[in-house]
């Protein structure tokens, strides 16, 4: 097997025989200040995708943070011109604590509390999604005339987005959004135009994560334009769901290329003033970081080799609930030939507690060596468990020779700080 391709990592990195580096810093050195498990986010690759996500589209278009939410992403995709995608009340609150204004951040989410509703109404967020008519009945309640809430409504135009069906949400039988085929769309609409306060906008449609095609982006905008012909909206949003290549069999469009194939799809359905946004996660986070771990165990059975890192599907859960791969190596051999066969494990308690089924890595690769695994920055840290009770690994942004830690390791502490002692 061939060295890792280095397109997978992060802009910045480069080889050398016996060494990584990303953002100007040796990965080894990481390894040694902060240890290991170790997220390593590159600062430049994530400000070039907040960057081109901001060009491409309008204002308005914003960072889902659900792919990776800590205070410094959050200030970093808005300082390069992005708005804040929350989908919780716990991510609302950690996107106002970092300091991100109130009207940069847009809330979502399928279920959301009176407590959720009232506090994007009093800070005043950007825009509420709106997605059921229990939150419209809420809506109804908390909002005053005059109030100038700013919503979209958000609408299933009934694709199907090939991808896994656990992260495909443009079909009618999902709990998101009100579906266009059944009626509940327009009435949803109707609803929403009759609340004095609410400012309806237009619509919103997510179809699903981690598509590498545009056909089914282009299909849902036909079906969109053809129901909000005569609205007169001025917003369209079309979500997130751009895939990233995560091994070296796969490519993936740049978002420029995603931007721009929606604005023509838009466009040539008669849309073009309208203000064209999106949401993407992955395509901004997933490539911008490595995850390092170190080897702790090595062991032989008849019918292959288990390699058992100090991580698992605690810090990436992603193998074990969708089956994704992903590729390793060894960052002190990055340009040696991978040529043994490994399955990559953690530390868990779980058979199961599968990384990579079929690592390649170089012959030499051995214990108490650290190993890299690209493409990780997307749905990892943002997933992570402390199942076993095995602390959250640290974070770290890398930029031009230098390190800076944005998540401090959890501690036992830490662990233990929810116990009510008797
Ligand atoms: N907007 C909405 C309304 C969403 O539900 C999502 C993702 C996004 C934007 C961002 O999608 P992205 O650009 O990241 O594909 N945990 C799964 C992915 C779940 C996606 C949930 N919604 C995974 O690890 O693949």
């Amino acid at each position: 097997m061939q060295p890792v391709p280095i397109r997978l990592l992060p802009d910045t990195a480069t080889f050398d025989a016996d060494e990584t580096f990303v953002g100007g810093v040796p990965l080894q050195a990481l390894a040694e200040t902060f240890e290991t498990p170790l997220f390593v986010f590159d600062e430049a690759t994530l400000r070039a995708r907040c960057r081109e996500a901001a060009s491409v589209f309008d204002f308005g278009v914003a960072f889902a943070s659900k792919s990776f939410l800590c205070g410094a992403m959050a200030r970093l995709a808005y300082s390069e011109g992005l708005c804040i995608d929350v989908a919780t009340g716990g991510e609302l609150d950690l996107v106002l604590r970092s300091g991100v204004p109130a009207d940069h951040i847009i809330l979502h989410g399928n279920n959301k509390s009176w407590e959720e509703l009232r506090r994007a109404i009093s800070v005043g967020v950007h825009r509420i999604v709106v997605d059921n008519f229990d939150e419209i009945d809420r809506l109804t309640s908390l909002v005053t005339p005059g109030a100038n809430v700013h919503v979209l409504v958000r609408v299933t135009p009934g694709v199907e987005a090939h991808t896994h069906e656990f992260v495909r949400t443009g079909h009618e039988d999902t709990k998101f959004g009100f579906a266009i085929a059944t009626g509940a769309a327009r009435d949803a609409i109707e609803r929403l135009r009759s609340v004095e306060g609410i400012v309806l906008h237009g619509i919103h449609a997510h179809i699903g994560s981690q598509i590498f095609g545009f056909a089914g982006f282009v299909e849902a905008i036909g079906i969109l334009a053809d129901f909000m012909a005569n609205d007169r909206f001025d917003e369209l949003c079309v979500g997130g769901g751009l895939g990233v290549a995560y091994t070296q069999d796969e490519y993936a469009p740049s978002i420029t290329e995603w931007g721009t194939q929606l604005r023509q799809a838009i466009k040539s359905c008669g849309l073009g003033d309208l203000r064209v946004l999106a949401e993407p996660g992955r395509a901004i986070v997933a490539q911008a970081a490595v995850t390092l771990y170190t080897i702790g165990a090595i062991k032989e059975v008849t019918q292959r080799t288990y390699m058992a890192v100090d991580g698992g599907m605690s810090d990436n859960p992603r193998p074990v609930l969708y089956g994704s791969g992903y590729e390793a190596f060894d960052i002190r051999r990055p340009l040696a030939e991978r040529t043994r066969p490994v399955r990559l494990v953690g530390k868990h308690c779980e058979s199961g507690d599968v990384l990579i089924d079929e690592a390649w890595l170089p012959a030499e690769t051995d214990i108490d060596d650290v190993i890299a695994t690209p493409v990780t920055g997307a749905y990892g840290y943002s997933m992570a468990s402390n199942y076993n009770r095995v602390p959250r690994p640290a974070v770290v942004f890398v930029r031009d020779g230098e390190a800076r830690e944005v998540l401090r390791r959890e501690t036992y502490d830490d662990l233990a700080r929810l116990e009510v002692n008797e």
